[in-house]
């Protein structure tokens, strides 16, 4: 049962993150009502069945059915629960900015249902915001809408993850941290005793006012962006350097803690929906105000640069327009269809607009890249089929799976591997070249 005072939750938006947050809060012990506007996605998960694609996810589902259930209606559910989570989305415009468009729709409507609520509510915007915009835009709107006071007859909070897609579960149930920016202190104490049900782990809870929450959740982004681009200019470094191995000296510099090991990795730039746009509203933010991020955007400006260092490896070694290339793996990432800002969907669009034939395969992102990719590239039916019918296999995401492909397959091809993922068997038969390695051995 929850350890929080509170027994019912809805959780408004039922998309990538919403969801796992409803689900891994009804397998936490909460009877948790979802909001979702898509009926499609409202009459799958009454069914049991995930429209997200994220491992893990479909069992929690199916496991909490009589805990979880939703609907496209508003009516009713802020009264029938304790606290409410808004998890819709915030796209980019075109400033860098996030939209609180998706925000204001939520919050108009969920105000409303506040309006008739005799008792305290909890609502706990979990979408990622720009700074300033829970005082200066959620919380008066919930004001308006329900003509209640904010602190008094509900609390607001500011609630972000920092969760990594195809590992959402575990990040929810297992956080390094967990981000509370709070309206008062009641409301930031419900929250810490809700996520201390939900987290297996105990982890600190930093709370704070709004704006350095929201200032905390892009700037954690932003910093982990710039230690991957620095890891990826590492990279170029060592391939140009004989004898240089890019991973020899991140494994030795992730050993001071000052550096840490995570993220640097030097490989494909990183792509996604956070990395990319959490680092530019960062540094729109630090514009706007009159302040610097000259880091920030040096980090964004090496992260494109990748694609085109990565494409020219492969121009390198393939020959136009005679030479096949295959590309393995266009989602942004192993463990997740999702294909928004993938460096390795931008390689085989490159590579195809250059006058290669290419042939590409995802074990889950091939609807995503036709919607991108079209017919400037042919769509392999697996992962055998696309390295035999290519001269030159570039590894771009190293989707664990590739690992099983029969090392012959390989033989006589030529290899670029962006990870260094490949072993000796498929570096012995090929002619292999491996991102962040230098081609010439070392004196
Ligand atoms: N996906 C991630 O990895 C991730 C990580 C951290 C933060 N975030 C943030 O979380 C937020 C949501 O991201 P996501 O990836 O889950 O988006 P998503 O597009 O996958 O899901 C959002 C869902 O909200 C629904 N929706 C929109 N308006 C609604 C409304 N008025 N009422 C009810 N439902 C509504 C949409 O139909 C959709 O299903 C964004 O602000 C994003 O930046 C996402």
């Amino acid at each position: 049962m929850p350890k929080a005072n509170v027994h019912r939750i809805s959780v408004v938006g039922l998309g990538k993150l919403g969801l796992c947050l409803a689900a891994t809060l009804a397998e936490a012990g909460f009877q948790v009502q979802g909001v979702e506007v898509d009926e499609s996605k409202v009459s799958a998960i009454n069914r049991g069945v995930s429209p997200v694609y994220e491992p893990g996810l479909d069992e929690l589902i199916k496991n909490n059915s009589k805990r979880l259930r939703a609907t496209s209606r508003y009516e009713g559910t802020i009264s029938s629960t304790d606290a409410t989570f808004v998890v819709v989305p915030t796209p980019s415009d075109k400033s860098g900015a996030f939209s609180l468009e998706f925000v204001n729709r939520a919050m108009s409507e969920i105000g409303r249902e506040l309006a008739d609520k005799k008792c305290y509510h909890l609502v706990v915007l979990t979408s990622t915001v720009m700074p300033g915009s829970m005082d200066g835009f959620v919380r008066p709107i919930l004001e308006k809408t329900s003509g209640k006071v904010c602190g008094k007859d509900f609390g607001l909070c500011y609630n972000p993850e920092f969760i990594a897609l195809g590992d959402v579960i575990r990040g929810m149930l297992e956080p390094d941290l967990v981000l509370i920016g709070e309206s008062d202190a009641k409301a930031g104490e419900l929250l810490s005793r809700i996520q201390d049900t939900i987290c297996t782990n105990s982890p600190p809870i930093e709370r704070m006012e709004f704006v350095n929450a929201e200032l905390a959740k892009i700037s954690l982004n932003s910093f982990v962006t710039m230690k991957m681009s620095f890891a990826n200019t590492l990279a170029e470094i060592s391939e140009k350097m004989p004898g240089g191995d890019v991973d020899k000296i991140t494994k030795a510099i992730g050993r001071d803690k000052r550096v840490g090991p995570a993220y640097l990795r030097g490989a494909t730039g990183y792509g996604g929906p956070c990395f990319p746009r959490d680092n530019i509203a960062f540094a729109h933010q630090a514009s706007k105000i009159g302040a610097q991020a000259l880091l920030a955007e040096a980090t964004h400006k090496v992260n494109l640069s990748q694609v085109q260092r990565i494409v020219g490896l492969a121009e390198g070694i393939a020959r136009k327009p005679t030479d096949r290339v295959g590309v393995l793996g266009l989602s942004y990432k192993p463990m997740t269809n999702v294909v928004e800002q993938s460096q390795s969907l931008m390689i085989a669009k490159r590579l195809g607009e250059g006058g290669y034939k290419v042939s590409v395969f995802d074990p889950a992102a091939m609807e995503g890249a036709k919607q991108v990719l079209g017919d400037s590239v042919q769509y392999a039916s697996s992962a055998e089929d696309c390295v035999r019918s290519s001269d030159l296999v570039v590894l771009a995401t190293p989707w664990p799976e590739f690992q099983k492909l029969n090392a012959r397959l390989f033989k006589g091809k030529a290899v670029l591997d962006c990870w260094r993922f490949f072993g000796e068997q498929v570096r012995n038969v090929s002619s292999y070249t491996s991102v962040g390695i230098a081609k010439e051995p070392g004196a």
